[in-house]
């Protein structure tokens, strides 16, 4: 009997672009599915995008756009990068829909129904410019352990120290500026630390029951503490006015946080799957179901659906998940992705440049287990092994045999030889792969099918076509070692198609076939079969390419705000807050103080100051920065300034501006000086500092 299947990603907020972090995950859960399909069973994959909360009501308003605007333009782009890399969703859908409402609606009213809904007065920030309460992470200001200054409202990046934001020393908010004052406001808790929740969670996120890979159960150990300590606290799920998102429906003015919604946006797009495909939605969600649910999330994020999700739907009379697989996180050689490196790469950059989406696929399989821990993306490996692997073995035995199928033999092939030792081996490997690839474990899985790729490589090599097809009298030995090659070739594609989706299609248009399943591993093509003409499947990455890249996504500012590195449930419940930027006012857009610090100010004292040969405008400066030695800056003042009445002078210099080539050498920085819009009327003034300030010293 196929197994019915319903499979989830982690959906991602409507509000930034899809990188290359977001698609380990994607991926890893599309080879998944796809295996599945192959395999023959029921199998349903479905995702949506994160609309609600604060920081996407406020992008919109910065942008000048409604949210509705905001959400549904980033849904065309997210949906675009998915379909780029192959991601096969069956529906790609929204949190901001009918189904998501009316499943958070039911919900809500069920768990109120068994008592799990308190409400509660609570003292929360306020920002009285903007009129809003303010979620932690837009609250700034001194952390009260190392007083580091401006860190956010629940813990300093500089010292690592976590806390409430009414602990922050001089607090001021994130979006206006001003300071916040605290207010009462009424809140909406789910009652995770009622008994019957903690009874629930302590079998639910057990290692017997299976459900969270080892070290996430014992994560769960320590979240629930030991039993009778119940350590669990009741969990806000309201937000007051204003606030993008579903009004609780008997509570005017409080809307349900995005946490809450966004589970049960897996319900809602897969609720509108079932519209539109005849499925029963109460088969797969009812408390008895036979079917299996699965999420694929990464491990900053389990601890909403290892404890609150599933604790929700289990009072809420439906079923649970069946298993929570937890991924870790993407490096970019050896280290976090940075803008300032140019490795934060986004989905759009990387098909643009040229790349193909399978290297990227293949590579990610070659590293992912079913563990918890970080993959690696090593740019030069990455290169090496695509190219190794992909090109050099795989495509290489169809490129080696299928020429001769054409041009001697009418396009028709000899029967195979069942009993060759390569084709043997592929299909007496295939059920121990198909394991590896339910386990997950496909980076062993890929190890495996390269052994066997070697090896159907070593018989093509022992056979030598190229030779054979230059000897008279060798025609049927030529026939037979190309049709065994062609057919090894049509094994191992079986064995990387949930990988490799776009290359299987080829292959099976090439070799004139039906689509691939698993089972066709043990079959053979039958003599007299006629392929098509072999058209080239797949390129070797130009390591050009990958330059090309890392320049593309390479930001002039460095360095880009670090990514949290603690994951504790708040600290990720507000990431993504960390993306806005402040409304508009009278000077421009706002930047927030985020923004301001990106920009390496320095006091520089000039050094050297000369005409430059060739340009009017130009002086060529060496500035002095003190212990951060010298640097060459071209600065277009030479219509107000004589070079050498520059010399010795202090001014201010940015810093961490992208080295520039000019025609004229590199300039590494910027001084600052003030002018009118063209720099003409009344002229160029250069800013310089008051006395005492010194070579170096940062300007803030
Ligand atoms: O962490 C995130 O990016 C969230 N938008 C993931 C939500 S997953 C699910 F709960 F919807
Ligand atoms: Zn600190």
């Amino acid at each position: 009997m196929p197994r019915k299947i319903l499979v989830t990603s982690a959906l991602p907020y409507a509000n930034g672009a899809i990188h290359l972090g977001h698609l380990v995950e994607y991926i890893q859960t599309d080879i998944w599915v796809r295996y599945q399909k192959m395999a023959g069973n029921e199998c349903w994959y479905v995702c949506a995008d994160d609309t609600h909360g604060t920081p996407i009501m406020l992008r919109a308003e910065q942008e000048g756009i409604t949210p509705e605007q905001l959400i549904e333009r980033v849904h065309g782009e997210h949906a675009r990068d998915f379909a780029g890399f192959g991601i096969g969703f069956d529906n790609y859908y929204s949190t901001h829909s009918a189904e998501t409402r009316d499943c958070a609606n039911e919900i809500y009213r069920r768990l109120r129904a068994a008592g799990l809904i308190e409400t509660r007065t609570i003292e929360q920030y306020y920002d009285p410019v903007k009129q809003m309460f303010l979620p932690d992470r837009f609250i700034k200001g001194e952390c009260p352990k190392c007083h580091a200054r401006d860190q956010y409202g629940d813990s300093c990046e500089v010292c690592g120290a976590a806390y409430a934001p009414t602990d922050l020393l001089e607090p001021y908010s994130a979006v206006s500026g001003a300071r916040p004052e605290l207010r009462r406001s009424e809140h909406y808790f789910f009652k995770l630390s009622d008994p019957r929740c903690e009874a629930f969670l302590r079998h639910y996120t057990s290692r017997d029951s299976g459900v969270l890979q080892p070290e996430a159960a014992n994560k769960m150990r320590e979240w629930l503490g030991d039993p009778g300590e119940n350590k669990l606290t009741d969990w806000d799920i309201s937000r007051d006015a204003p606030y993008f998102g579903f009004e609780i429906p008997d509570a005017p003015g409080k809307y349900f946080y995005v946490w809450l919604d966004a589970p049960i946006g897996y319900m809602g797009s897969f609720k509108n799957l079932c519209a539109r495909q005849g499925l029963d939605f109460d088969e797969f969600f009812k408390p008895d179901s036979t079917t299996e649910l699965y999420h694929f999330i990464g491990k900053d994020i389990l601890y909403f659906h290892a404890l609150f999700w599933p604790a929700e739907l289990a009072h809420a009379g439906y079923r649970t998940p069946s298993q929570i697989f937890a991924h870790g996180f993407l490096t970019v050689d050896g280290v976090k992705m940075s803008k300032s490196r140019g490795t934060f790469i986004t989905a759009e950059s990387y098909l643009q440049t040229g790349l193909n989406p399978e290297w990227l696929r293949y590579y990610y399989a070659a590293k992912l287990s079913a563990s918890m821990e970080d993959i690696d993306l090593n740019l030069e490996d990455f290169v090496a092994r695509v190219n190794a692997d992909l090109v050099g073995k795989y495509v290489n035995i169809a490129s080696r045999s299928a020429g001769f199928i054409s041009k001697r033999f009418n396009g028709q092939l000899a029967p195979a030889a069942a009993d060759l030792p390569a084709i043997r081996a592929i299909q007496e490997a295939a059920g121990r792969i198909a394991e590896l690839y339910e386990a997950r474990e496909f980076a062993k899985a890929m190890r495996e099918v390269m052994a066997l790729t070697d090896a159907a490589n070593q018989y093509v090599d022992s056979v030598k076509p190229w030779e054979l097809a230059k000897q008279e009298g060798k025609e049927s030995e030529l026939h037979a070692a190309c049709s065994n090659a062609l057919n090894l070739f049509r094994l191992l594609t079986v064995l990387l198609k949930p990988i490799l989706p776009a290359v299987a299609a080829k292959v099976e248009a090439f070799l004139n076939i039906a689509p691939l399943t698993w089972a066709d591993a043990q079959g053979l093509l039958a003599g007299g079969h006629r392929i098509n003409a072999y058209e080239h499947l797949m390129t070797r990455i130009d390591p050009k390419l990958i330059e090309k890249l890392v320049a593309a996504n390479k930001e002039s500012l460095a360095p880009a705000p670090a990514a949290p590195t603690a994951h504790s449930p708040q600290r990720h419940a507000e990431h993504q807050q960390r993306e806005i930027v402040a409304q508009s006012p009278a000077a421009g857009p706002l930047c927030t103080i985020d923004d301001f610090m990106q920009v390496d100010l320095r006091i520089a004292r000039i050094a050297q100051a000369e005409p430059v040969e060739g340009a009017d405008k130009l002086i060529r400066l060496t500035l002095d920065l003190g212990a951060g030695g010298t640097r060459n800056v071209f600065a277009g003042i030479k219509a107000a300034y004589d070079p050498a009445a520059l010399v010795g002078r202090l001014t201010v210099m940015v810093a961490n501006l992208a080295p520039r080539k000019m025609k004229f050498g590199l300039s590494e920085g910027m001084v600052l000086a003030a002018s009118d819009a063209d720099g003409q009327n009344p002229g160029i003034f250069l800013l310089a500092p008051d006395a005492g300030a010194e070579p170096g010293m940062r300007v803030k």
